[in-house]
């Protein structure tokens, strides 16, 4: 794992977003992996905000989200759909068509999760993976405990999860009690994968994930197994990591 250690949140936000552009620019047909979560904002923020300056061209990318919540529709301001319209998605003028997220209102979701998972065999697998982590471990929603064989599925958000997500909505009862989420095996079919972390609430987190072995009680502890990782860290998630 290659690590990129920051003074902060704002050069961590800046790095990554070079590393997106550089792969937008320099891909005849990049695919980008994208995540949600406070985590990524600042860098689809950096993003949009070059657009306004000095624009690049984004009618070649597309994009595959990691997961959308069970239950919440494109129209939803919390769904996943919503944030990325928002955040990225109407700054960077891509079309419309070529950005995929799970369909969080599908009637049949054993069918929407094998329709996402041969559109990632299809259209991907993503040339760069962007993740964030949850607390617990989590990468995408997968949630401790998920196999790491693991692709496209339906998963029951941990009571953790929904208080940490809770945040985003009026209470915490409004926090869908499920997800489909890319599975572990579906990420680690990326051809590149960047781990975002930020603040000290991660530091436990990051710790953990050069400590342990591979497990599946730790999800992100497989990216120790994929050969192309680059973790960019800002100084409080990385101050309990032995230097
Ligand atoms: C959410 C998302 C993950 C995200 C994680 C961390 O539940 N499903 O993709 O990486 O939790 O979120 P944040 O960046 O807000 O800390």
């Amino acid at each position: 794992m290659n690590v990129i250690i920051t003074e902060d949140y704002d050069t961590l936000s800046e790095q990554s977003a070079d590393i997106i552009t550089n792969h937008v620019t320099g891909l005849e047909a990049p695919v980008l992996g994208l995540a949600t979560g406070s985590t990524p904002l600042g860098t689809y923020n950096r993003l949009a905000a070059r657009q306004a300056i000095a624009p690049i061209d984004y009618r070649h990318v597309s994009t595959i989200n990691l997961d959308e919540y069970v239950g919440l529709g494109k129209a939803h301001p919390q769904s996943y759909h919503a944030f990325m319209k928002e955040k990225l998605f109407d700054h960077i003028e891509i079309p419309e068509a070529n950005t995929h997220i799970p369909d969080g209102l599908a009637e049949n979701r054993q069918a929407e999760c094998e329709r996402y998972e041969q559109l990632i065999d299809s259209i991907g697998p993503p040339d760069l993976q962007v993740l964030g982590i949850g607390h617990n471990g989590h990468i995408g929603f997968n949630e401790p405990g998920t196999s790491f064989q693991s692709e496209t599925h339906v998963v029951n958000l941990a009571p953790s999860t929904r208080e940490a997500n809770a945040r985003f909505f009026s209470s915490s009862e409004e926090v869908p009690c499920q997800a489909i989420t890319m599975g572990i095996k579906s990420i680690m079919k990326s051809r590149k994968i960047v781990l975002l972390a930020s603040g000290q609430s991660k530091a436990k987190a990051i710790e953990r994930l050069f400590q342990e072995e591979p497990n599946e009680a730790f999800p992100a502890s497989v990216l120790n197994q994929h050969p192309n990782v680059t973790l960019i860290v800002d100084q409080e998630a990385y101050q309990l990591v032995e230097q």
